[in-house]
């Protein structure tokens, strides 16, 4: 990214990875809200369009290109739509879509996964539970992403004479577990100063360890209120009490089905937008991956169902983040949460009639201030 002074225009790289399903149509309209804050702020956005999932093994036989992986990385922050779909779901198959995804994670090292959610008072009441347990909800989830059952080795599955059998390795190393605690306590220290850390430590070793080196670092954090719980206790307390907790911090797998639960809280999971983070090099630059959490939602793909929001908040989690545009975030996320205030919502909020280009617009022009 160039100089953001004043006078200057910030001109910045994106790569853009719509991947497969409903991926392509909500990217489509981040971009066209980026349009608008490039022409509201008078900045530039250049990109490079990338494949990465399903696309990419049609295309190339493989989800994710080493080349691609190289672009990704010399880029100011990458935006990824989803991957996956019925049409690779072959549980045979040597490659699938979601090797791209995980490729990509951990080839560009973002070990962090920031998932907020936040329950708008205008959607109070679009969800199961009960406005009254919703209400103040405002947490976000920082999720391990490149250690855990995800990448342990080994993992594969093989016959034997009683049967088939198969293993899958968790493992956590304390320089794992000590940057994501990092990571979380000093977030906690910009939030409500919470934090809490969930893991399986009355069953698993590798919690254990976790349980222990968040401890440590909290001796670096006395102003954070530290709890540790276990993940089946919290996937009932999240969804009893929600607005009681901060920043919640977890191993991968745990992150992953806590913040689907989580989802359920702010309406749809079509909203949920995430940010992953490298470490900040020595030059400052942290490489950034901003992806909505929903998936590839095949079911609605081309039909103009999906909700662009988790793609567009991903968008301006980007633009704070990685591009240090925070009045443009705002103007983003403001626009985002007028357009759903003022009624306008896609199906899966309260069976809303706008379509995914039609809340496109909606929020485009509310950026662009028309
Ligand atoms: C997510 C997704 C991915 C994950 C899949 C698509 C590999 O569910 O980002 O939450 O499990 O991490
Ligand atoms: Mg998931």
């Amino acid at each position: 990214m160039s100089s953001s002074s004043p006078t200057e225009t910030v001109s910045a790289t994106i790569a853009v990875f719509a991947g497969d399903g409903v991926g392509p149509e909500v990217v489509a309209e981040a971009r066209k809200v980026l349009d608008a804050v490039a022409s509201r702020f008078g900045c530039a956005f250049n990109y490079r369009e990338l494949l990465i999932g399903g696309i990419a093994i049609d295309t190339y036989g493989i989800p994710l290109r080493d080349e691609d992986i190289e672009t990704a990385r010399a880029v100011d922050a990458c935006l990824l739509g989803a991957v996956g779909g019925p049409k690779w779901d072959d549980p045979d198959a040597k490659v699938r879509p979601e090797q791209g995804l995980l490729r990509i994670r951990k080839s560009l090292g973002l070990y962090a996964n920031l998932r907020p959610v936040a329950v708008l008072d205008a959607l109070l009441d679009a969800t199961s539970l009960k406005p009254e347990v919703l209400k103040g909800t405002d947490l976000i989830v920082v999720r391990e992403l490149t250690g855990g059952l995800y990448f342990g080795r080994p993992s594969h599955q093989w016959r034997e004479r009683r049967g088939r059998a198969a293993v899958d390795t968790l493992v956590y190393h304390e320089l794992e577990i000590e940057r994501i605690a990092r990571l979380a306590f000093e977030l906690a220290r910009t939030r409500r100063g919470k934090l809490t850390s969930v893991d399986k430590a009355n069953v698993l070793s590798s919690s254990r360890l976790w349980r222990a080196v968040v401890s440590e670092v909290s001796a670096d954090y006395p102003e954070i209120d530290l709890e540790h719980m276990l993940i089946d206790a919290m996937t009932m307390k999240l969804i009893q009490q929600p607005s009681v907790y901060d920043v919640i911090v977890t191993e991968n797998m745990f992150g992953d089905i806590l913040t689907d639960e989580a989802s359920v809280l702010g309406g749809s999971i079509g909203v949920l937008p995430s940010a992953s983070l490298g470490a900040a090099a020595t030059s400052g630059k942290r490489a950034g991956l901003y992806e909505p959490i929903h998936g590839s939602a095949p079911d609605i793909a081309g039909l103009g169902k999906a909700n662009p929001v988790g793609m567009i908040l991903s968008a301006a989690m980007m633009l704070r983040m990685s591009l240090g545009l925070d009045d443009e975030a705002s103007a983003v996320e403001r626009a985002v949460f007028d357009t759903i205030a003022s009624g306008l919502t896609t199906p899966d909020l309260r069976g809303g009639t706008a379509t995914t280009s039609s809340f496109g617009d909606m929020v485009a022009s509310r950026v662009a201030g028309i």
